[in-house]
């Protein structure tokens, strides 16, 4: 196996981040990695934000909370969104971009890739997707220059890992070979 298939084959979702930022040359390589996904006809509408001040980070967490259980979803006590991971990047896109989803998603899958080649703990982290309409909500993105005809595709949590995990087994029967003769 080459370098990046190991890295793809090493990939997965980190939920325990030591309280340490990455070196600024390595959040670079990431932010880099990001920006070089493909995006449909080349239109690149699909942007990344890092929020490296923890205290922002915890502003959006308590509200998503605050948002959540205001619709019924009961968070447990020492709740964090993104696990206190030191940083968050959010990747959003227009709204009237049709193709943002796909487009974002390959940022992030980029993102966790490069990660992983740098021994960095990366997860996938959904609720602003799901809460980023709220008015509250979107005061905090507004703090973070996200404009308010974007829309969030995904998050991604970033640190050092302080904990490892066993990795997932992945379902082999999902893959599928056509062959051409096939009658
Ligand atoms: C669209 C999407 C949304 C996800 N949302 C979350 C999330 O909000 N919180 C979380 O801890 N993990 C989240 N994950 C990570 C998945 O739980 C994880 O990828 C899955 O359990 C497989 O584990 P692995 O990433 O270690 O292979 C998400 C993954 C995807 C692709």
């Amino acid at each position: 196996m080459n370098e990046t298939l190991q890295t793809i084959a090493q990939r997965k979702s980190c939920r325990s981040y030591q309280n340490k930022m990455i070196k600024d040359e390595e959040l670079q390589m990431l932010l880099q990695a990001a920006i070089q996904a493909p995006s449909a006809m080349n239109r690149q509408l699909c942007e990344v934000y890092a929020i490296t001040n923890p205290a922002y980070i915890d502003e959006l967490t308590e509200t998503i909370k605050k948002v959540s259980e205001e619709r019924g979803e009961k968070k447990p006590d020492g709740y964090h969104f993104s696990y206190h991971a030191p940083i968050l990047l959010i990747v959003s896109g227009p709204e009237y971009d049709s193709r943002r989803i796909e487009d974002g998603s390959c940022m992030l899958q980029n993102i966790f890739l490069a990660a992983t080649s740098l021994n960095i703990g990366s997860c996938w982290i959904n609720q602003l997707r799901d809460t980023q309409n709220v008015d509250e909500v979107r005061n905090v993105l507004n703090k973070f220059g996200i404009p308010n005809n974007h829309q969030v595709v995904g998050c991604a949590a970033i640190g050092y890992i302080k904990q490892d995990t066993p990795a997932k087994e992945k379902k082999q029967e999902r893959i599928h070979i056509v062959e051409s003769n096939r009658g």
